[in-house]
């Protein structure tokens, strides 16, 4: 079985972080959102893996990612010029799928479920005989599913109708980043036609197999699982990852300093005179001085957080942070300043990129 990650797109909802990096690359516990799903791929014996890359995500994906050896993977990129749908990906992955089995994942998905059990029941489907599955869908509940692909089941638990984004959804059961497929998928995304939003609709090919006869197979997810394309979603992805950490002190902690509970502080980190409460992550040479950073708060490599304040907040590499009374709820892009400089007469003084959001109290 091969693997297929779609890491393309342009990335608009997570504007401006990803005006200059890719979303999937966007860090969960200070690890790339990426990353989970190329480690629960192997986890599952799936090495030879293909990354969909666009122009705008390719070089620092590959550059992140590289030949795949450092996950016990290999890695294939496959480039996409236009984002033309999910069913496009499939349609330029051809030549590496061959006609193998494999598990496409939306590479800006997280789950809490790993893959073993996923790919097992696929496999023992297909060994049963009978009508062969030809494709398996992960279904969760949601409470709006009108931003995804909704699935409408049979009193006998078959899968009848698949829609994506409807305005009226015939059922609360999203489709999940996460799918099996064979080789027929390959036949459904040259028949089907772009959507009325210009994409070739992976919903509409599955669609397709479900209307020639062939048997679409679902499981619901157990775990939690979020599609982390949006701010909120991504800061709630970072506690629920961070509530399953475990205490590893690499960094240096001084004598004035305090680190409560579950934290992470990764080599070449400095705690000074500050309070690091878990459950938290401060990554390589970030620097921590008279401040406190409070659970459920990951600040990436690189990062000098100096008199501050800050919780529930994700900070990207090569940011600084000084002198805030309290940050909270934020998405901190790389290399950022937020500084309050004490000037008079007091006022705001902003630079701030296309897109972004200042919240003041
Ligand atoms: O998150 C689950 C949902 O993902 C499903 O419920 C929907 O049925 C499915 O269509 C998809 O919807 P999204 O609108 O969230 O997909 P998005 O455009 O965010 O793309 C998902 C990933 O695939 C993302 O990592 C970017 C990548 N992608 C997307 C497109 C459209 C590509 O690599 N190429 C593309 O052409």
């Amino acid at each position: 079985m091969k693997g297929l990650i779609l890491s393309g797109g342009a990335g608009t909802r997570l504007r401006p972080i990803t005006h200059t990096s890719a979303k999937q690359l966007v860090p969960i516990a200070n690890k790339p959102i990426l990353f989970y799903g190329i480690e629960a791929m192997v986890a599952a014996g799936i090495t030879e893996i293909g990354i969909i890359i666009s122009p705008q995500t390719g070089e620092d994906i590959q550059e992140a990612v590289g030949d795949g050896s450092a996950f016990g993977a290999e890695v294939t990129y496959i480039p996409q010029h236009d984002p033309l749908g999910l069913a496009h990906c499939v349609l330029i992955a051809r030549d590496f799928l061959g006609d193998e089995e494999f598990v496409m994942y939306l590479g800006d998905n997280m789950l809490e479920q790993d893959l073993v059990g996923f790919v097992a029941q696929f496999h023992s489907r297909r060994d049963a005989g009978g009508r062969q599955t030809a494709a398996q869908i992960l279904l969760a509940k949601v409470d709006d599913p009108r931003s995804f692909g909704v699935a409408e089941l049979a009193p006998d638990g078959s899968v009848v109708r698949l829609v994506e984004k409807p305005d009226d959804p015939p059922s609360d059961l999203a489709l999940v980043g996460v799918y099996l497929f064979d080789h027929t998928i390959h036949t459904a995304v040259e028949a089907i036609e772009p959507s009325e939003r210009g994409e070739l609709e992976i919903t509409d090919a599955i669609q397709w197999l479900v209307d020639a006869g062939h048997e679409v197979a679902h499981e619901v997810l157990q775990g939690w699982w979020l599609d982390t394309g949006k701010k909120d979603p991504l800061l709630e992805c970072n506690r629920l990852v961070l509530d399953s950490i475990e205490r590893s002190i690499h960094g240096e902690v001084d004598d004035s300093s305090r680190v409560e509970g579950r934290v992470v502080i990764a080599a070449g980190a400095k705690i000074v005179n500050s309070t690091v409460r878990g459950p938290a992550v401060i990554g390589e040479n970030t620097t921590i001085t008279n401040s406190y950073v409070g659970p459920y708060s990951s600040v990436a490599d690189n990062c000098e957080v100096t008199s501050a304040e800050l919780d529930q907040s994700v900070i990207l590499a090569g940011s600084r942070i000084a002198n805030v009374a309290r940050l909270t709820d934020s998405l901190i892009g790389s290399h950022v300043v937020v500084d309050r400089v004490g000037h008079v007469p007091a006022g705001l003084r902003l630079m701030l990129g296309d897109h972004s959001i200042v919240e003041l109290e």
